[in-house]
């Protein structure tokens, strides 16, 4: 298979000093916005980094929960490999990738793990299956079969046919505190727009970056 020649303009947009919030979350929820309004799919959708002990990096898709002037927020099992990552060390780049609008958004910054009562009211928000799926599968442990996997859920939708689904022990979210955020706008001739917000004790500093 050739791939070498796929390849493709950048055009749609361009980016500059002067239209650019100086606030990057709100910046980032006019983006946001953007994608969610393109229609292209799972518009929430980030890649989490994290880093374990042996400083072996690793990442993930996860879906956007929440974000306001406190961070990004996401949901998982609290012992999948991402969630044991970020509790030996919370350093953490997300990444937005928005291709159809020629945009990416980069996130570093410290995972610190969201309150019971947030988890919760997420939890009870999510559809009854999902529920059940987040108590019969134990996230990136080893497991034989999918029938095995689909043995548990039934057994968890049986124990709790009647009534609210309880929220386990093991599951719950990160809120990502930001220090800096990139933003990207794809330029033509690979000259692309980026700039880089860094916070700092008097606020949020711009850069413009090289492509
Ligand atoms: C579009 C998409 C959205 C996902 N959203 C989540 C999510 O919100 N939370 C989650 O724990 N896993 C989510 N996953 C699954 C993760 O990518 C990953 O497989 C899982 O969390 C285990 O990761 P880990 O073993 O690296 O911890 C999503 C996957 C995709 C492709």
């Amino acid at each position: 298979m050739k791939i070498d020649a796929i390849r493709r303009s950048y055009t749609k947009d361009k980016l500059d000093l002067d239209k650019l919030n100086a606030d990057p979350i709100a910046q980032f929820e006019l983006w946001l916005k953007d994608a969610i309004a393109t229609e292209l799919p799972d518009p929430t959708a980030m890649c989490v980094a994290s880093v374990d002990s042996n400083g072996q990096p690793s990442q993930r898709l996860v879906l956007l929960k929440d974000v306001n002037t406190a961070g990004f927020t996401f949901y998982t099992n609290l012992g999948s490999r991402k969630a044991s990552e970020l509790s030996e060390n919370p350093k953490v780049c997300l990444h937005f990738p928005w291709h159809p609008l020629e945009r990416q958004v980069i996130v570093y910054g410290t995972a610190e793990r969201v309150s019971n009562t947030q988890v919760m009211q997420y939890f009870l928000s999510r559809p009854k299956e999902s529920q059940l799926a987040a108590w019969a599968s134990e996230q990136s442990r080893p497991i034989s079969t999918r029938q095995a996997l689909m043995q548990k859920f039934a057994e968890i939708k049986h124990k709790f046919e009647h009534g609210e689904v309880p929220l386990p022990s093991f599951w719950g979210g990160f809120l990502v505190r930001p220090h800096q955020i990139e933003f990207w706008q794809g330029g033509e001739h690979r000259l692309h727009d980026r700039f880089m917000y860094k916070k700092s004790e008097s606020g949020w500093q711009i850069e413009r970056l090289c492509p």
